[in-house]
Parts: C-alpha cells; structure tokens; sequence
C-alpha cells in the first residue's frame, strides 16, 4: 500500500510529541490516529469515523466516553474547590467520601487510603511503603519485592521494575536491585504435558517458595500480583493460583499487594479482581475505573498492621515524608465519589457478570479459528491470543508482527482493539449492551482470515 500524506494535524503532531508505547521512528511517516470525541462505547475520528472502542481507551473508560453525572460531577467540583491537596493535615470532604467508600467496598478489611495520580505512582508507594514498614518493624533486610514475569505494574522507575516485560527495561537499566520476578500463570503456555491447572499453580508456588528460600526470607517484603495480568496479554490465573500462593507469603511473613488498577469496579463481573480469584492482600492499588478515566486518580489502601507502621514510622521522624501534589485532586475524588456510586446503583459488577457469557461465548468460537492458539476471558475483559497452531508451545516468527496487522485490520472494520504483541485484548466499556457486545465482535472472523491471508503472503505461516 502506498503511504498515504499525513493531514496538517499529523505534521503537527509528528513534530512535537513523544508518543508513549509507539514505535516513534514509524510514527514519523505514519502520523497520530487523530481522535475528536466519543459517547457510550463509541469514539469518533477526525476522518469523521465512529469506531467501537472495544479496549475502553486503556482498560479505563469502563462508564464509557459520555457519562453526564461524571460530567456534572467533576464541573460540581470544579466552581466549589478546584484544587486542593491533603499535604500537613489538609482534607476536604470528596476525599474522605472516597476513602470511606473503598474501604466499605474493599473485600478484605481496609483501615486506611491513600491517593496518588497514576496507577504507577501508587504502586511505586507500594513499594516504599513496603521498605518503612520493614523499617518500622526493626527489619532492615527485609526490602525485595517479588513481581511476575508479564506482570503489569507501570512505568516510573520502580513500577517498570516490578513489571516483568522487557521493553519496559531493555535500554531503561531496569530493573532496580531488590525486585525479583517469577513465573507467568499461563495454564495454557506453561503448562507441562498432563499436568492439570491445579498441579500447575502448585508448581508455580513451590518455584515461588524456592525463590524466597534462595533470597533468604528475611529479605522479601512483599509480592505483588494484577488479579489478572492485563497488559501481560490478559493472563487468567489457573484454579487454585492464589490459593497455592497466599500460604507461602503468610509462612514467611511477606505482604501480598494486590494490583487492581484494571480489574477493579466491576471489570471481573465482582466489584474487585481479589473476590473473583480467592485473594486476600494486605494492600491494594487502584487507578483507571476509579474515576470512570474521567481524572486522573489513583489509590492505595492498606490494612491496619501497615497503619500501624505508618502512625509509628512517623511519630519516629516527625513526618510521613511522602505524597504528591495532586494524589487525591479534589476533581478526580468528586468524580470518584460518583463512579463508585454509578458502579453501585447501576449494579455494573452485576451487569458484568451477566454479559460475560455473551462476551465468553464469541472468544470460545473465534477459538476455533485457525489462525487463533487460545481465547480466553474473565467478566468483561478477553483476549485471542494468535498463533501458529493450538498447542500453546509454539509463536509466530518473528513475533510481533501478526497482532499489530490483526489489530489494523480491526480497525479497518471499525473497531478498536489493542494488540499485545499477538494477543488481541478486548475490555470494553462496561455499559455495553448485548447487541453491541455482537457488534464489537462480528467483523472479528473476516479480520483473521485477512490477517492469515497476509501472514502466509509474509512468509509466517
Ligand atoms: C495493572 C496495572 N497497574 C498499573 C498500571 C499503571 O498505571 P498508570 O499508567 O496509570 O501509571 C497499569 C496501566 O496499565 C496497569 O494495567
């Protein structure tokens, strides 16, 4: 295909702006995709194309693109108190609403929030609340986290360490020292000939076990772990994952953080991953749903031993010497306040969990399709992930490059999807309807036979 001419608007993009996860060498002749709006599950190009947005923005926008009480809700704040913070004791009453509502909402008891930006940025607090607690409890050794091969935990320098995929290190010098990685829950990747998913997880639990002995016990502080593993390639753990898992941490005295910035406020079809998988944390992140996208917020709850640590740490300082000038913006706690209240009165985990087999039934059938090794889903969040055949040990050579055409020719058909490497992820607004869960997945089937007609042509299959 010929290179088409970039618009005025990609020459002007082009020439100021350091695109985030984009090959920025090919972005120089491709130019942006230029979006100017959206409403429910739709956004609209400035070619004047209305596109399904089957990946809700970046697993975020689970209220879709034009919720008017979010709306409302943020302009409400904005003319009472358009910015504040909760640095030296300040507070303002969205905040402690919101805090209030997730510990209620939270499954594990929760004694106190928070509130930082960015999903990285509270994972990153996870991490240095992690080091004052050993800290605080006269451990000085007990500092390394243990995170998990494509695990997902965001990009500052210790949140792009605890995540466990390469391009996230590679030329960046990450990972830091003291951050660890294990095995990927992938039943169908990992799995060795005839071992069941339970014999599986508790494999991967006794490779956890080994690496905790191996670094010394008393130098773990703290594993951490997405319910799910999104930007993985949407990674379901096996039966008995979490189960296998929790008692080695106890055993050894390890805080298990739970990441639910995409799978927490409905996304599983519960109101947080941790119910669906059987985890119990001692903390938690949330980011992306928490606010609907609308503003950017993100949280940390942790539980009361680590209150505890934090009362005592800093009445031996004279300060908790932490926080960010917008954790906990009065605009992103109002719309916060309101998300959660929409989550609940429109019972959207419930809505979740009675689309998902809807959503289950159209990943199972495009399964079968040749050009697809595995579909899989959780309540409203699922992938197909490519391959050159079923068997789950075999991908395509070079990889790579089979998704980001699939993911092309979807959006040639109207839809949005977000290749992961040669996993297609779909996580759509959760407000969509059952007709439009169909939609979103018709031209599906034609994209692959597309995507396999080139893939031959190509030389990778
Ligand atoms: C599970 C998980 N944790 C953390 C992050 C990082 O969030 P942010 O991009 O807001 O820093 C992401 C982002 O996709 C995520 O999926």
């Amino acid at each position: 295909m010929e290179p088409q001419a970039l618009t005025n608007m990609q020459m002007r993009d082009v020439e100021t702006i350091v695109h985030p996860y984009t090959n920025l060498h090919a972005h120089r002749s491709v130019g942006p995709h230029v979006l100017e709006k959206g409403e429910r599950i739709y956004v609209h190009d400035d070619q004047g194309r209305r596109l399904i947005e089957a990946m809700s923005g970046l697993w975020c926008a689970g209220l879709g693109y034009s919720d008017k009480e979010l709306i409302d809700a943020a302009v409400e704040q904005l003319h009472r108190l358009p910015y504040y913070h909760l640095f030296g004791g300040k507070s303002f009453e969205p905040a402690i609403e919101l805090a209030e509502k997730l510990k209620e909402k939270f499954p594990t008891p929760m004694a106190r929030v928070f509130f930082a930006s960015s999903g990285s940025e509270a994972n990153d607090t996870q991490v240095k609340l992690a080091w004052y607690f050993n800290n605080a409890h006269g451990r000085p050794e007990k500092k390394k986290i243990i995170g998990r091969v494509k695990g997902y935990h965001g990009v500052t320098i210790v949140a792009a360490s605890l995540t466990g995929l390469p391009n996230n290190h590679r030329d960046f010098d990450l990972p830091v020292d003291r951050i660890h990685h294990t095995s990927t829950p992938h039943y169908w990747r990992g799995a060795e000939p005839g071992e069941t998913e339970l014999e599986f997880s508790a494999r991967l639990a006794q490779e956890l076990e080994d690496l905790i002995l191996h670094e010394g016990p008393d130098t773990v502080a703290a594993f951490i772990a997405e319910p799910i593993m999104g930007a993985g390639g949407v990674i379901i753990p096996p039966k008995g994952y979490f189960e296998a898992i929790q008692p080695i941490l106890s055993k050894y005295d390890i805080r298990l953080i739970d990441d639910e910035v995409i799978c927490g406020f409905g996304r599983t079809g519960a109101w947080f991953g941790a119910e669906t998988f059987g985890m119990a944390p001692q903390s938690a992140s949330f980011a992306k749903q928490l606010t609907g996208a609308y503003v950017p917020l993100s949280a940390v709850a942790v539980d009361q031993s680590m209150a505890d640590a934090l009362d005592a740490e800093s009445e031996k300082i004279g300060i908790f010497g932490h926080g960010y000038t917008y954790g906990g913006h009065p605009l992103g706690c109002a719309v916060g306040v309101k998300a959660l209240e929409i989550y609940e009165t429109r019972k959207i985990p419930e809505r979740v969990a009675r689309l998902a087999p809807r959503f289950a039934e159209h990943l199972t059938r495009l399964a079968e399709h040749p050009l697809v090794g595995e579909g899989r889903s959780s309540g409203l969040v699922g992938a197909l992930e490519l391959a050159p055949d079923k068997s789950g040990k075999t991908m395509f050579n070079p990889p790579m490059k089979v998704g980001p055409k699939m993911q092309a020719e979807m959006l040639a058909r109207g839809v949005i999807v977000r290749a992961i490497g040669d996993v297609i992820a779909f996580c759509p607004p959760m407000i969509i309807e059952e007709d439009e869960i169909d939609a979103m997945f018709e031209p599906v089937e034609s994209a692959l036979d597309a995507t396999a007609h080139w893939a031959k042509a190509e030389g990778l299959l």
